[in-house]
């Protein structure tokens, strides 16, 4: 007799179908933030390949002349746009696709969409920087990605953000931390200057008060507020100690929420914008001293004596160095937007120097030490200390020498430009600063392979390794009491 299979669906299969995607299954934990982290860890190893290819050119433009997609103006959109969009937002969003259900003790609203999500917005950004490759762009600043890339990119975002804002609604935890603010600042005003920033159709000054109102708050609110909410989370853990302060911390966040959507028009101090745009743009960028001071405090005293913390764990001296990164280049960005100075720095290479230490010692800095964190205490593996040493101290050295020499040749611009010298008579100078410059990119380089490959062999790497003493939830449970 045969029996032929029973395919009905009952309701108690709907409600597990209904639950599979609503709230995931046990094996299902955390795949999300995997495809998000992992997909970011790809795209900074692209964009620092290019970093290094477009800094080559700037001393050698013959280096890879003659292709067209290749050429450097193509390159600096894609570099830029895969390293904002693809390896901060990507990276970042995949630690926080770890932190909010531990913090809200509470599974990913629906991990299926987040993994959705993440290969959406991979696949739109690969289209994206291959169109500008081929000399597609929308032809401004941070808004090279054509149509439909861009747009693309906000719808995921809503979804995104009403994936882990339910989950922060839906939260069992009571208490509302201070990364989870961070968290949710990145995600809801996004939509808004998003869309603003790529589909409107403004003419001449206003134009450019809305293409930085845009462009400032991707760096200011997007990326920085995830970055953050990172650091917030890992470091106490690290360090082993609760924060100095939870009340700065809220006066750090509110602080920056209240004057960072207010610093777009430090990028065009002197330009033909309205006065009270400049005089709004300038007070905010100084009064940006609040929270960069809070910051300051607030890690700087939780690192206050944890050397021996210091010596033995290699991501939380990458914490260490996102921190005084980010506080570096805040400082610095307060400096800038100064009338007076900003008068002699703003063409120069000061600017990029500005941009990359943000950019790789805050960004890349405080991602990795995200990453050894999550492998050693969210995953329990035993990463090898001496690859993670070298990828360190390659790394540091990098951030060291991109910033000191673009640093430097900004001021030395700066100044000779104010004092009369054409910029033609400048370019013998040049010549070092952009070598040196390539060669610190090489050694981030470097050092990133190493991280590839420490990484692989640690997730690869035999059950038998795969011992810790800590178990993670212990460690939250004592630090959340
Ligand atoms: C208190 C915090 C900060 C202030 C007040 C600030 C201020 C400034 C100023 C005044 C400029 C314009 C320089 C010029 O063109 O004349 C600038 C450029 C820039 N900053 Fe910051 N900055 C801050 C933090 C950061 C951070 C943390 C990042 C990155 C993570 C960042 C990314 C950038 C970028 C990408 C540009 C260059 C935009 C361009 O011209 O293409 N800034 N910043
Ligand atoms: C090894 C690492 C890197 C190298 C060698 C590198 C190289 C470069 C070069 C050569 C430029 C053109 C600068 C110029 O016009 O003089 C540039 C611009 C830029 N890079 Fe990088 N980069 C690196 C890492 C990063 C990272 C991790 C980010 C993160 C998003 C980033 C974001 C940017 C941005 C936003 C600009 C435009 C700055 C401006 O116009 O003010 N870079 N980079």
């Amino acid at each position: 007799m045969t029996t032929t299979p029973n395919t009905s669906i009952t309701p108690a299969d709907r409600i597990d179908w209904f639950q599979k995607i609503t709230s995931p299954a046990l094996e299902q934990k955390d795949k999300a933030m995997q495809v998000w982290l992992f997909s970011g860890v790809f795209w900074l190893t692209v964009m620092i390949t290019i970093g290094v290819i477009e800094a080559v050119k700037l001393f050698y433009p013959e280096f890879l002349q003659g292709i067209p997609a290749l050429a450097y103006g193509r390159l600096r959109a894609v570099h830029t746009n895969i390293g904002i969009f693809g390896f901060m937002s990507m990276g970042y969003l995949g630690a926080a696709f770890y932190m909010i259900p531990r913090l809200t003790r509470t599974p990913i609203f629906s991990e299926t969409l987040g993994v959705l999500t993440a290969w959406g917005w991979n696949l739109n950004l690969l289209g994206g920087a291959i169109a500008i490759m081929l000399g597609f762009t929308k032809g401004k600043e941070y808004e090279e990605l054509p149509f439909p890339f861009d747009m693309t990119i906000g719808l995921i975002e809503i979804l995104i953000a009403g994936n882990l804002f339910s989950t922060v609604v839906l939260r069992r935890e009571r208490q509302v931390y201070v990364s989870v603010w961070y968290v949710l600042l990145a995600l809801i005003p996004f939509p808004i200057y998003y869309t603003l920033g790529n589909m409107r159709n403004f003419r001449g000054v206003e134009d450019a008060i809305i293409n930085w109102f845009y462009s400032h708050n991707l760096f200011g609110i997007w990326l920085t507020a995830l970055g953050l909410a990172t650091l917030y989370y890992i470091v106490p853990k690290q360090a082993n100690k609760p924060l100095v302060s939870h009340a700065i911390s809220f006066l750090g966040f509110w602080t920056l929420a209240a004057f960072y959507p207010w610093n777009g028009g430090h990028h065009m101090i002197w330009g033909p914008v309205p006065n009270w745009v400049m005089a709004a743009s300038v007070t905010a960028s100084i009064a940006m001293f609040v929270p960069t001071f809070a910051t300051m405090v607030n890690f700087g005293g939780t690192a206050f004596g944890t050397g021996d913390v210091i010596k033995r764990d290699v991501g939380y001296r990458f914490s260490l160095l996102a921190y005084a990164s980010y506080v570096g280049t805040s400082l610095w960005g307060s400096g800038l937007a100064i009338m007076g100075l900003n008068a002699k720095y703003h063409f120069s290479s000061m600017t990029i120097a500005h941009v990359h230490l943000g950019f790789i010692g805050f960004g890349v800095a405080g991602l990795m030490a995200f990453i050894y964190y999550y492998l050693e205490r969210g995953r329990k593996l035993q990463y090898s200390r001496s690859l993670a040493e070298w990828h360190f101290w390659l790394t540091a050295i990098g951030i060291v020498g991109y910033t000191v020499s673009m640093g430097v040749l900004g001021y030395l611009e700066g100044n000779a430009w104010f004092a009369g010298e054409s910029v033609q008579s400048l370019l013998p100078l040049r010549y070092w600063y952009n070598v040196a410059r390539a060669a610190s990119g090489m050694l981030i380089l470097v050092g990133q392979g190493l991280f590839l490959l420490n990484l692989w062999q640690t997730l690869t790497q035999p059950e038998a390794l795969r011992s810790l003493a800590l178990d993670e939830l212990e460690v939250e449970e004592r630090l959340a009491e």
